[in-house]
């Protein structure tokens, strides 16, 4: 048998160490959440993903009555910022969450199905998407998806 550890890197700021465009794409995100539609969880997540040529697309969570049908903030801007500009790569990504009131305290960090989609434009466009989960005790920077899911499912598999 053999061990083998894999690690993850994850760089923690506050707010105000961040620089400003970083601090704008949060906040897009932040505008977001009372745009989602969560009704059955009363989870409301922004995201904000911003494009190579300086374009920002944000989302919100949109929940279904048939829970598998709604689909993440996360999902909802990244296809969205992908359909209308099919040829800019994305340069990173903001994500937020306010329930009961208030925004989490530690950072929102994204589902396994986000992810995934996540690093698939990454893997798409070949350049890192910096990732940015807001808490409003710290921030989470993490510098690309592969960081974010380790050992994961990937088009080399499918000999694509
Ligand atoms: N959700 C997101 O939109 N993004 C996440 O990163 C985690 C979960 C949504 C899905 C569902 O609408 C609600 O939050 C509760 O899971």
């Amino acid at each position: 048998m053999r061990n083998r550890i894999i690690e993850t890197s994850v760089n923690i700021y506050t707010f105000d160490e961040l620089n400003s465009s970083q601090q704008q794409l949060i906040r897009k995100a932040k505008e977001q959440v009372i745009k989602a539609y969560a009704p059955y969880s009363d989870f409301h997540v922004g995201a904000a993903v911003e494009l190579e040529n300086g374009e920002i697309f944000a989302g919100s969570n949109q929940e279904n009555s048939a829970y598998p049908s709604g689909l993440c903030a996360e999902r909802v801007a990244m296809f969205f910022a992908n359909a209308q500009f099919p040829d800019i790569p994305v340069k990173a990504i903001a994500i937020v969450a306010f329930t009961n009131g208030s925004f989490l305290e530690e950072p929102i960090t994204p589902c396994g199905s986000c992810r995934q989609v996540l690093l698939e434009t990454e893997i798409r466009f070949e350049k890192d998407i910096t990732i940015l989960l807001y808490g409003t005790k710290e921030i989470f920077q993490i510098k690309n998806v592969r960081q974010l899911l380790p050992l994961c499912f990937e088009k080399i598999s499918l000999n694509k």
